[in-house]
């Protein structure tokens, strides 16, 4: 891990509120992998706490990371131009493992379909991804080049103004039998990951299914304990350091 000061390459608006920052790093990081984040500092100094975003598309020491404009930190992000240096600390956390695995269901929703890109991208010579991508409207739906990279891809939207009327888990669910999957990987809002819980439960389906948790952070280093979740036993487990990818079945939604 190391904490940088990149150069702004890009940054530019890629669907409705949402933006794609490109980073030119001064030195390697080595491999970064789908699910792992960095910590990305908004470049205004009254956002003392750097923002986690997922890692999107390394390309040698380019990385793209997306975000969504909610609060004040991604909104003054938004603003910020080419050559302005932003520091960044990375890479963090765990990623998706899918070593062992051929056939990939990927469940994705909203902006937690940055780090299933990285995932897709960084495996699909070698592996069989079918993707169920859940996006609010048309005006939302990015990267779909990226996400074309699957063996095959099914886009959702809330209000059908583009693809299957529906959301992501519901279209995986209907195609379960077709697809056979040998493992499952999804991010999303915590509702779409819970319901996906759920169903699998109900459907009696025991594909292992690995789940990116993205919780309010902190430090992003296991100091601050801002990210705190449950484990089944109940105990704490911080998503900075011990995930944010966790088995779905070793942690509470
Ligand atoms: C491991 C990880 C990876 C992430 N990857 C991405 C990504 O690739 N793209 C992306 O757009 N976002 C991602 N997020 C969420 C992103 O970090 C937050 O949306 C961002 O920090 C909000 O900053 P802000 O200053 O705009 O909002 P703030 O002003 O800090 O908060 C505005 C609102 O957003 C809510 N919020 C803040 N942090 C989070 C969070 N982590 N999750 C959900 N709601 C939050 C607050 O409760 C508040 O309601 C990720 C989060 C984690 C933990
Ligand atoms: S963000 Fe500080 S412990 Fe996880």
């Amino acid at each position: 891990m190391k904490d940088l000061l990149a150069t702004v390459k890009s940054n530019k608006r890629i669907a409705e509120n949402i933006y794609m920052i490109t980073l030119t790093l001064p030195e390697s990081v080595g491999a970064m992998h789908g699910g792992q984040f960095v910590n990305l500092s908004t470049g205004n100094g009254a956002n003392l706490l750097r923002r986690p975003l997922g890692v999107c598309i390394a390309d040698g020491n380019d990385l793209s990371v997306c975000y969504q404009v909610k609060g004040n930190g991604t909104k003054y992000l938004s603003t910020v131009e080419s050559g302005r240096k932003l520091q960044v600390l990375l890479p963090l956390g765990n990623w998706f493992d899918l070593d062992g695995y051929k056939n990939v269901a990927v469940i994705g929703g909203g902006v937690g379909i940055f780090p299933l890109i990285a995932t897709i991208r960084e495996n699909c010579s070698e592996k069989n991804f079918y993707s169920y991508i859940g996006f609010r409207n048309a005006g939302a739906v990015c990267l779909e080049e990226e996400l074309k990279k699957s063996k095959k891809l099914t886009i959702t939207t809330d209000d059908g103004s583009y693809g299957i009327k529906g959301n992501a888990v519901s279209a995986y669910l209907d195609d379960f039998e077709s697809v056979a999957a040998d493992v499952i990987i999804a991010c999303g809002p915590p509702v779409m990951l819970k319901v996906l819980k759920r169903k699998l439960s109900e459907a009696g389906i025991k594909i292992p299914c690995y789940v990116s948790l993205e919780e309010r952070m902190g430090c992003g280093l296991g100091a601050c304990l801002v990210c705190v979740c449950k484990n089944s036993d109940g105990e704490n487990v911080r998503v900075c350091r011990d995930g944010p990818v966790f088995d779905i079945n070793e942690v509470q939604l």
